[in-house]
């Protein structure tokens, strides 16, 4: 591996998959290796729209011209965060009309947790067991992964946790509570669907005590799972929804949407409730315009649930216990671990990037761009097979 990489670049683990990117196009990264490796990842759900998709390059290239950087977020009348967040509105429910636009996933994160409790003037936040909403110290607090989050300690405080998709916890729920957030479809967890009309019946409970949900919609959203946003398929609407990843096609980003009513508590008392240097950067913003644009005017979203039909299909083995997931965001279970890890190495090795799931260790990632094509997916999903069976044969002959 590249030694420059491991001396000067801090790492996040003792073993990093350490591949020497040349260049991406599409479905494919290229490494300076000269192999070419079908993107089943996107970037951890990141490049919905593939890579360099032609009409972000374009939206980019032209704001470059233009200016980047001018001021501080929210002073100037800067085109393509308007333009951008006038457009998000028009697709998103009346009651989500505001978009305040930041960094990441995670700054996203603790800005609605900050406008929760500074609208209701309660402290409590309610999480799930096993979330994962980003690695600032307010998207931490809200983790129960004890070998993560003891060395970090003290925590952002008043963070209780639940069990998502079961209704005896919702009497948790009261006059006390600030926030319930939660994963539309819990992500690190294993890809796991609300069950039972439980983020309805969530939402009853918080508007019956005058708490807010919060849907971080940060991986399902921008088409994953088949429609613009997932909560679309669970018919509710958040008081604040979160995003981030696909939203600028690779571009470093996050916002989070609610109410102009709530949303204005945050330039009010204090003034300057919430603020960024590079929020709604003009070239990152004209990025999320190209993107939001390129999804409603086209037919991918409308194809993910045919492109998720294949991989169902063509993904069946005996190693292969179920399917988790929704849309594009899929999550094999395998019979093991090992298997699992297994699978993740050997396809590194034969040109598909596969990759694990934060917490549920049998699980491999799949959340390829939206774009990917038929013929893509039979090629990838060939490779997997090809692996299970090879692994069959090692274990039988053992
Ligand atoms: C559901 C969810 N929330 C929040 C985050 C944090 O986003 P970011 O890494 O952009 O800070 C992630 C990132 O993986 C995520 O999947």
């Amino acid at each position: 591996m590249n030694s420059d990489f491991l001396n000067y670049q801090a790492q996040t683990t003792p073993h990093p998959l350490g591949m020497e990117v040349s260049h991406a196009e599409g479905s494919f990264i290229f490494t300076k290796d000269g192999n070419r490796h079908l993107d089943f990842v996107a970037g951890v759900s990141a490049c919905g729209l593939g890579h360099r998709h032609p009409k972000v390059i374009e939206a980019i290239k032209k704001q470059l011209d233009k200016y980047m950087h001018v001021m501080v977020y929210g002073e100037y009348i800067q085109t393509p965060a308007v333009e951008f967040t006038k457009l998000l509105a028009k697709h998103l429910p009346e009651s989500l009309s505001q978009t305040y636009l930041v960094n990441s996933g995670t700054e996203a994160i603790d800005g609605a947790m900050k406008l929760a409790r500074r609208a209701t003037g309660r402290s409590q936040i309610i999480a799930a067991r096993n979330c994962y909403h980003g690695n600032s110290y307010g998207a931490l607090s809200l983790m129960d992964y004890e070998e993560r989050i003891a060395p970090f300690r003290p925590l952002v405080g008043d963070i209780t946790h639940i069990q998502f998709n079961q209704e005896t916890c919702l009497d948790v729920i009261t006059k006390n509570t600030a926030a319930v957030i939660l994963e539309t479809i819990q992500g690190g967890a294993g890809f796991i669907m609300p069950t039972h009309n439980y983020l309805k019946k969530v939402k009853q409970r918080c508007d019956e005590v005058g708490a807010l949900l919060i849907l971080d919609e940060i991986q399902p959203g921008f088409g994953r799972t088949g429609k613009l946003f997932g909560f679309e398929h669970f018919e509710v609407v958040p008081d604040i929804l979160v995003i981030g990843k696909a939203m600028a096609s690779g571009l470093p980003v996050g916002a989070f949407t609610a109410s102009k009513a709530l949303m204005s508590l945050l330039s009010d008392k204090p003034k300057l409730g919430h603020i960024t240097t590079f929020g709604g950067n003009p070239v990152i913003a004209a990025a999320c315009q190209a993107t939001l644009e390129v999804l409603t005017t086209s037919k991918i979203i409308e194809g993910v649930e045919k492109k998720e039909k294949l991989f169902r299909e063509l993904l069946q083995h005996e190693l292969i216990s179920e399917i988790r997931g929704k849309g594009l965001m899929l999550a094999p279970m395998l019979q093991s671990e090992d298997i699992a890890n297994h699978l993740v190495l050997q396809a590194k090795e034969k040109g598909l990037i596969l990759f694990w799931l934060l917490y549920e260790k049998k699980a491999v990632r799949i959340s390829p761009p939206l774009t990917i094509s038929e013929e893509e997916i039979a090629l990838g999903c060939g490779i997997i097979i090809d692996i299970l069976n090879d692994y069959d044969k090692l274990t039988t002959t053992e």
